[in-house]
Parts: C-alpha cells; structure tokens; sequence
C-alpha cells in the first residue's frame, strides 16, 4: 500500500478518504447502479441496513470527493473493503486504491498511459502486462488489467485493477447532489480505477492463496 501511493503521489495524486460503513447512495446509486439492478451481482454485499453498508469498492469516495470539491481533480482513495467473497484469489476483506483524475480533455488514452507507467514503477520488467475490455457500470468504456508473475505457478495471470472513462451518469449524480452543473460531462472528462492490493502482493511476492495474508500462521508470517 505504501508502495503504491507513493507512487501515484509522484504523478500528482493526492489522497483522500471515506467510511468504510457506507451509504447505499454512494456505493451503488451515484455510481449509476440503481436498487434491484442486476449489477448489484456483481459485489456480493455486506448490509448492516436497508441503506447502510460494508463499503464493497472504493469507488463511493469519488463521489463524496466530486461532491465536495470542483473540478479538476485528482485523487487516490486507499482503504479496506468487504465482500462476501472467499477462495484463494478472494478474500472478504481486502483493500483497494481507487484513482480518480477529472479535467478538460481526459481521453482513454491518458488512462492507459498512467496505467502502464504506475504498473512499471510497481512490478519489474519481468513481470507481464495485458488490457483487456470489460464493463462497470459507473465507467464507459471499461477495461481490466491483468499481471502474469514470473514467482507464481506456471506464470498465471492475475486481475489486479478494473478501469475506465468516467461514466456521464455519474457526473449527473454529483450534479443533482452539488445543485449545480459544474461537472458538465459537455466540458470535463476523467477516468477512474480500482487496484486490488493483496493482490499486487501476491503477484511481487509469489503467493499462491490470498487467505494466507489473514490466517496469522507464523511460519507464513515470519518470512516477512
Ligand atoms: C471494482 O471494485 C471497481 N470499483 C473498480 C473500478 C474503479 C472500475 C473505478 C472502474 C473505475 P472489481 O470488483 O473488479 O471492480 O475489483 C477491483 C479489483 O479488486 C480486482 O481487480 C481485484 O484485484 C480486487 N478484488 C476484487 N474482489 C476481491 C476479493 N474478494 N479479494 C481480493 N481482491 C479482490
């Protein structure tokens, strides 16, 4: 985690921070997934309440920083996360880095160009890289990464991030919430990830099951 915000603060990010108990409002319905959508699959959701929840991504913290602050903007948002979600690439709670830059003539190819020079400076050259096409409801187009490890079995590859251009949905969400349209979809674009970190662990590292991070077995500790 420190690794990868310090990264991202050398290409400008700065961080900003959300409640990991969230509102239904932001985790999914400003993120263009309304109730009963069935997006909602997609995250296997910890409820607490009718509108409250264990936040699933850390993508609500977009739009709590859009609807506080104009744009631009350029954000990171590092913190836990939790799914109902467990094997050995999945754990039910894990952390996440969202990325969020919001200005005038954002393209796709901005985000490809930061994704490949972040995915450099955080794996070494042996490591592979692949984009491929994939879908999210609050960004359009969407894309995943994936990283192929030289230390794990049979050079596998392992999703590590989803992408994409920020939906005009979204926008609209923080629009109608700010009362205003200073996020114009007409005039500011942006895109959006979200890293998965014990992931990028175990892709450095050559950890085969996420699950060994939370078992507290010392002779898996101890080599760190
Ligand atoms: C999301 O959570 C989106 N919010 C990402 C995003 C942000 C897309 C902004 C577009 C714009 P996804 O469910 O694919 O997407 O999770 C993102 C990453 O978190 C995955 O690539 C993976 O690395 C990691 N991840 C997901 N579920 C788990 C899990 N149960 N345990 C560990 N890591 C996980």
């Amino acid at each position: 985690m420190e690794d990868i915000v310090e990264v991202l603060a050398r290409l400008g990010y700065t961080v900003a921070e959300g409640p990991e108990v969230e509102l239904d409002r932001y985790n999914f319905e400003a993120l263009n997934i309304p109730r009963d959508h069935p997006a909602r699959d997609m995250q296997d959701t910890f409820y607490i309440g009718d509108d409250v929840l264990l936040r699933t991504h850390t993508s609500p913290v977009q739009i709590r920083v859009m609807e506080k602050q104009r744009p631009p903007v350029k954000v990171i948002a590092p913190g836990k996360v939790f799914r109902c979600d467990a094997d050995v690439t999945h754990s039910p709670m894990f952390h996440q880095v969202e990325g969020l830059y919001v200005d005038r003539g954002v393209t796709f190819a901005h985000l490809k160009g930061t994704l490949e020079t972040f995915v450099r400076e955080l794996f070494g050259p042996e490591f592979k890289v692949r984009i491929r096409p994939s879908f999210f409801p609050f960004t359009e187009p969407s894309a995943e990464v994936d990283i192929s490890s030289p230390f794990l079995a049979g050079g596998r590859w392992l999703e590590v991030l989803g992408a994409g251009m920020v939906d005009p949905a979204v926008f609209e969400a923080v629009n109608q919430a700010r009362g205003n349209n200073d996020y114009d979809p007409e005039e500011w674009t942006g895109f959006a990830w979200g890293l998965g970190v014990e992931r990028v662990a175990m892709l450095r590292c050559g950890i085969g099951d996420i699950r060994l991070f939370y078992e507290n077995d010392l002779r898996f500790l101890r080599q760190f």
